[in-house]
């Protein structure tokens, strides 16, 4: 006897890759490059070391289910800064939850937005297609159904809810939005997260944007959810200005620590608060070191500028490299190159074989969509995470390779 909703759950992208690769190994002397996960190895800030290590009692203790209140105002004011609040417009007592990284977050936040039945139907969990995996198994163990919306170079890579139907709407308990987008790189703009946020009040759903990536940029800094809620404005009779919306921000890729297990969800205080309820039966604390060394890292944009200065150099380099091939762009946000291959397994197979280049083939994020296509089939994920020289020998493997099986 077990849950059989996750018998559905089978396709994970990796486990697929893994399953497609099976026992096909590099050739010799090759030494492998992983590019399929977005695993940032740009080094993490040294000044977190000690933090780490300086109170060891620490570890005895039970760590505050919400973080310390030095996390929170640490997290208040970036928010603040970030988005260009007015001062104590993000009260850290009530606007915020401390999560351990935001993938249990955003799972999490389906299990707090799905009822049982919306309106007497099932309830609808709007998500964007590509899609980050956690989405749909969050939509499919809360008991949603998933309508997924085309994110592909017609709406320029990013989902349009205005053209949802009407029935579809009135049943949405959840929508998910993901900007800078993973795979893509696509930015929503402000006008996009008004139109959400205002849809998401007008039928009552949740709006869950997901911003992991929103400090990794090449130009301007790509506008937020609460961008726009700044621009809409404090709604009448005394509702918050983040009503039904949440976004998630995570220090895995801003500060390059995806092992320490740090992000926050920020928002709706009543959402909050459901979050923080569930989360005291079914969510991990982060320990008390780790809250001292993410206040600190919240605290300080030296490091996430240099970081962001090697994404742009890598990605201005393999730009140059690939010269406009396989319709490769500069993206928005993130540190993914989504290029347009043809047939993304047969790609992957021939650049892990050929050349020991590991990536992540489009397919695999994507569902099909209503016409039948799935929108990532041609494209494959390449995460730009290591240093200049290593991506150079990449993309040569790259072009070398798919030049040859062209
Ligand atoms: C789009 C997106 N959201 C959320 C996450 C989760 O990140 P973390 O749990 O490390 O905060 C990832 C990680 O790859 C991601 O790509």
């Amino acid at each position: 006897m077990h849950n059989d909703v996750l018998d559905s759950l089978n396709d994970y992208p990796f486990d697929r890759l893994r399953e497609l690769l099976g026992d096909t190994t590099p050739p010799g002397g090759c030494d492998p490059i992983h590019m399929q996960i977005g695993e940032p190895k740009h080094p993490a800030p040294d000044f977190i070391g000690p933090i780490l290590t300086q109170d060891m009692s620490e570890w005895g203790r039970y760590p505050p289910p919400n973080g310390t209140s030095d996390l929170r105002a640490a997290i208040a004011d970036w928010l603040t800064a970030r988005y260009e609040l007015d001062a104590g417009v993000v009260d850290p007592a009530q606007h915020i939850a401390i999560v351990s990284g935001t993938r249990e977050a955003l799972f999490m936040a389906a299990l707090l937005a799905v009822p049982g039945t919306r309106k007497g139907e099932r309830p609808a969990v709007l998500m964007p297609n590509p899609f980050y995996q956690v989405y749909v198994g969050g939509a499919a163990l809360a008991g949603g159904e998933a309508i997924y919306l085309p994110a592909g170079p017609e709406t320029d890579f990013q989902p349009d809810f205005t053209v949802v139907h009407d029935a579809d709407l009135n049943r949405t308990a959840l929508a998910y939005l993901n900007t800078p987008a993973n795979p893509q790189g696509s930015i929503a703009g402000i006008e996009q997260l008004k139109v959400a946020v205002t849809l998401a009040r007008e039928r009552d759903f949740v709006l869950a944007v997901d911003e992991c990536y929103s400090e990794i940029y090449t130009g301007n800094k790509p506008p937020g959810l609460f961008d726009a809620c700044r621009e809409l404005g404090l709604a009448q009779n005394g509702r918050d200005i983040f009503k039904n919306t949440l976004v998630f921000h995570s220090l895995s890729k801003r500060s390059n620590v995806p092992g320490l297990r740090s992000g926050f969800v920020a928002g709706d205080p009543d959402l909050i608060r459901l979050l923080l309820r569930l989360r005291q039966y079914g969510g991990a604390q982060i320990p008390l070191p780790v809250m001292n060394a993410s206040a600190a890292l919240w605290r300080d944009e030296v490091h996430v500028s240099a970081s962001r200065d090697l994404y742009r150099e890598k990605f201005d380099l393999a730009l140059e490299l690939l010269d406009g091939g396989f319709g490769a762009t500069r993206p928005g946000g993130g540190f993914y190159l989504w290029l347009d291959v043809g047939d993304s397994e047969a790609a992957t197979r021939a650049l892990w074989g050929e050349a020991g280049l590991r990536v992540l083939p489009g397919a695999y994020l994507a569902r099909e969509n209503e016409n039948g296509t799935n929108p990532g089939a041609a494209y494959i994920r390449l995460a730009l995470v290591h240093d200049l020289e290593t991506t150079r020998v990449a993309i040569t493997r790259l072009l070398n390779t798919l030049a040859r099986s062209a």
